[in-house]
C-alpha cells in the first residue's frame, strides 16, 4: 500500500518508521514531514488549508490510505473533504474533532452524560464572569474555548490574574472568543489515555506521562510536551475500567446520539484524583510525544490496525504490546517555548549510532545538502525501549550528549517519579 501522513512532528515519524516496518508498506508520504521522515519516506511541501490541493496529490501519487496525525486539519474537516472523494482515511471527522476542537462542547457533553470533570461555567461576557469568579476558591482554571496549541490555558492563583486571563481572551488572544470556560483546578497526577476507534469498536491504545512544563520539576511555561514515558506508572486494571466506563463509552455514546461516530486515536488527558479518573481535556489524535513511546511498544503490524479500522473491523484482530517501558527526552531549541533560533546546523547527528531499541524521532527539523538543521522548537526525541527506565534514561542522556548540539535544552528529570521511587 501507498500510505500517506500529513504532519510535520516527532508522533509523525514515529509513525512513518511503524510503517516502514509493516510488510504491507510500499511508498510513504509525508505532508510535509521532517528531515528524518525524508530518509524513509518522501517529503512533500503543500498547504495544509488548501484541500483541493492536497486531493490532487494524493490522486496522482496513488495514495491508498492517508493518516491524519495534528489535530488542526481534523477540526478543519480534511476527513469529510477526503471521504467525499473516495479517500481512504484515518482520523475522526469534523463533528467528532470537536471533542479537541472546542473546549465547550466536551465540558456539555460531560455534563450531559455524567462523566466527571472539574465543576465549571461558560460565560459569554466578562460582567457575568466576574461574579461567578467571587464565589470560587483559587487556584482556578481559566480557558479558551478553541485550539490554541497548548496555550489558552491559565491556570490562576488570584482574583487579578483571573481577570486578566479573562480579559485575554475577549480580546481575541486566541481568535475570536464569544465564551470563556472557567473550571476548578483538580489536584492530582496527570495521565495520558488512548483508544483507537474503527466507529464501532475500540481498544485501549496505551497510556503514558507527558511532562508538560518547561522547566525540571514541572516548572514554567507549559509546552508541546518535553518528554514522556510509557505505561504511566498509574496504570492499573480498576483504573482502565473505570476510565473506560464513566468517560470513554459515554463520550462515544454521546457522538452516537450526534449522529455520528470517532474513527481514529482518542486522547483523553486526565487528573487522576484519589484513584478517580477526571477529564481534562480530549484530544482526537496521538499525542506528542507520547505516541514516540506507545508506538515502539506495539509489537501487532501498525499498518494492517490502521487498515483494519478503516475498514470498520478492528474487531477482528488482537493488539500485542511489548511488556518493556519507554521513555523519550525531547530536545529543544534553547529559549523554547518563547523566543529560539532556527536553521542552526546539527552536526553530528549521522555520527550516532543507535542500538536496538534505541530510536531518534525527528520534530523540527529539515535537510538541506545533506546537512540537517533546526526548524522549530522541539527538535529532535530521544527514544529507548527496555526493561529498565533510570538505564534507559542514563543512556538517554549520554547519546544527547554525544551529539553535544550547543543550541539544544532538555529535562533531566523525565520520569523521576517512577524513576526516583
Ligand atoms: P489542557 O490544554 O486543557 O490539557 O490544559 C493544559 C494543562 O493545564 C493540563 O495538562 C493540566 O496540567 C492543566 N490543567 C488544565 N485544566 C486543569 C484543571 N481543571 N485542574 C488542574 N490542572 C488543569
Ligand atoms: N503531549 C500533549 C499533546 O500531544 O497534546
Amino acid at each position: 500500500m501507498n500510505v500517506g501522513i500529513i504532519g510535520s512532528g516527532g508522533r509523525e515519524h514515529a509513525i512513518c518508521v511503524s510503517l516502514k516496518n509493516s510488510k504491507k508498506t510500499n511508498n510513504i508520504y509525508c505532508f510535509p514531514g521532517n528531515a528524518g521522515t525524508s530518509i524513509i519516506a518522501e517529503n512533500i511541501e503543500t498547504d495544509l488549508n488548501n484541500f483541493e490541493e492536497l486531493k490532487k496529490l494524493i490522486q496522482k501519487l496513488e495514495i491508498d490510505l492517508m493518516i491524519i496525525g495534528p489535530e488542526k486539519p481534523l477540526v478543519d474537516g480534511l476527513v469529510d473533504y477526503l471521504e467525499e472523494n473516495k479517500i481512504k482515511v484515518f482520523g475522526p471527522n469534523k463533528i467528532a474533532s470537536q471533542l479537541e476542537g472546542s473546549k465547550i462542547f466536551t465540558k456539555k457533553l460531560c455534563e450531559k452524560y455524567n462523566i466527571p470533570t472539574a465543576n465549571f461555567g461558560v460565560f459569554d461576557n466578562i460582567t457575568k464572569s466576574l461574579s461567578y469568579l467571587k464565589n470560587c476558591k483559587f487556584p482556578i482554571v481559566v480557558k479558551a474555548d478553541g485550539l490554541a496549541a497548548g496555550k489558552g490555558v491559565y491556570i490562576c492563583e488570584t482574583l487579578k490574574s483571573s481577570v486578566s486571563a479573562i480579559e485575554e481572551i475577549f480580546n481575541g488572544k486566541f481568535g475570536e472568543a464569544k465564551e470563556v470556560l472557567i473550571e476548578e483546578f483538580l489536584e492530582g497526577e496527570e495521565m495520558s489515555f488512548f483508544i483507537i476507534s474503527d466507529g464501532k469498536t475500540f481498544k485501549k491504545f496505551g497510556t503514558a506521562q507527558d511532562h508538560k512544563r518547561v522547566l525540571e520539576g514541572d516548572r514554567g511555561k507549559n509546552t508541546g510536551g518535553m518528554g514522556a514515558y510509557s505505561p504511566s506508572r498509574l496504570e492499573n486494571d480498576m483504573l482502565d475500567k473505570k476510565i473506560l466506563k464513566k468517560i470513554i463509552e459515554p463520550t462515544l455514546k454521546g457522538l452516537e446520539d450526534l449522529k455520528t461516530n470517532f474513527i481514529g486515536f482518542l486522547y483523553a488527558g486526565l487528573m487522576i484524583v484519589k484513584d478517580e479518573p477526571f477529564l481534562i481535556e480530549y484530544n482526537v489524535r496521538m499525542g506528542d510525544p507520547e505516541c514516540q513511546t506507545i508506538l515502539p511498544r506495539l509489537k501487532t503490524d501498525f499498518l494492517k490496525v490502521i487498515n483494519l479500522c478503516v475498514e470498520s473491523n478492528l474487531d477482528s484482530i488482537n493488539l500485542e504490546w511489548d511488556n518493556e517501558k519507554s521513555i523519550c527526552i525531547v530536545l529543544c531549541s534553547k529559549g523554547y517555548p518563547d523566543q529560539y533560533e532556527n536553521n542552526v546546523e546539527i552536526k553530528r547527528l549521522n555520527e550516532i549510532k543507535l542500538e536496538k531499541n534505541n530510536y531518534i524521532f525527528h520534530a523540527g527539523t529539515k535537510i538541506k545538502n545533506s546537512k540537517v538543521y533546526s526548524n522549530g522548537g522541539r527538535v529532535l526525541n530521544f527514544v529507548i525501549k527496555s526493561k529498565n527506565l533510570k538505564e534507559s534514561r542514563d543512556s538517554l542522556f549520554r547519546v544527547i550528549k554525544d551529539l553535544n548540539w550547543e543550541n539544544g535544552y532538555f529535562r533531566r528529570d523525565i520520569g523521576s517519579k517512577i524513576i526516583e521511587k
